[in-house]
């Protein structure tokens, strides 16, 4: 693991979208994983202006979704599926037929986590994994307690994962169920993105980075991770000893 601070959130996210860049300009075919949520918002808007800069062939990698929220249809706004092609794949051109995203529709859910599986598996792991952090230290809807050997799975979401999941929808919306990618897919990737900005990550931050490591914090398994890049603003890294 190693830990980046930046002195604000546009400056971590211009860091985010060059890696991002820079492993599909080393390997075009590259398997991307993306998230959704409030923090990777600056970095997919980096990342879009840098890739048309810089024009970098989108063309041939194949992207995957991180979790997604089952009941919900795929065209509902605030969905992984939604809010991943209107931020991310519809401004890079990145077909359908090059992205795999979980359809928390399917009522054989663990067919759809088979299915993640072995995209997954077919290309070899993934190269780039972008992920963020919820204030409970999950990643992904790995909430706390989660067996971490886990890949594809359903999960039953805490209150803090369903308050803050509300916010993403624009308008009320049942929720109680994920299915995500499991923590050994996400410690696995050979390239681990997990970003973070604000004074509400900051003891979550100093848990995960510099805590016990326990299945209470799922994050705090990025310890063991040596191809994570923790990166963070200086709100969200203001408890860290190491600075
Ligand atoms: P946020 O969510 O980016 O909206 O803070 C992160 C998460 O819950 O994983």
């Amino acid at each position: 693991m190693t830990v980046k601070i930046f002195d604000d959130y546009n400056s971590m996210s211009a860091a985010a979208a060059d890696i991002i860049i820079e492993t599909v300009k080393h390997k075009p075919e590259a398997l991307l994983c993306f998230a959704t949520g409030n923090t990777p918002v600056r970095t997919y808007e980096i990342l879009i202006e840098k890739a048309k800069a810089s024009n970098t062939d989108f063309s041939r990698c194949f992207c995957i979704g991180l979790d997604e929220w089952i009941g919900v249809p795929k065209e509902k706004y605030g969905t992984c599926h939604y809010l991943l092609h209107q931020q991310v794949f519809n401004p890079l051109g990145i077909k359908s037929s090059q992205i795999h995203i979980f359809d928390g529709m399917n009522t054989n859910i663990k067919a759809e986590c088979n299915k993640m599986d072995a995209v997954i598996d077919s290309k070899g792991g993934v190269d780039c994994m972008l992920v963020g952090i919820g204030i409970n230290g999950h990643i992904g809807f790995n909430e706390p307690g989660v067996d971490v050997t886990l890949k594809a799975h359903e999960q039953e979401l805490h209150g803090s994962t369903l308050a803050s999941g509300q916010h993403y929808f624009n308008e009320p919306t049942p929720i109680s169920k994920g299915i995500t990618l499991g923590l050994a897919q996400v410690l696995k990737a050979k390239k681990l993105l997990l970003l973070a900005n604000g004074k509400s990550k900051t003891a979550i931050i100093k848990q995960a980075v510099e805590g016990e490591l326990t299945n209470k914090v799922p994050a705090s398994y990025v310890q063991r991770a040596d191809n994570a890049i923790i990166i963070i603003d200086k709100e969200a890294g203001a408890q860290l000893s190491a600075k």
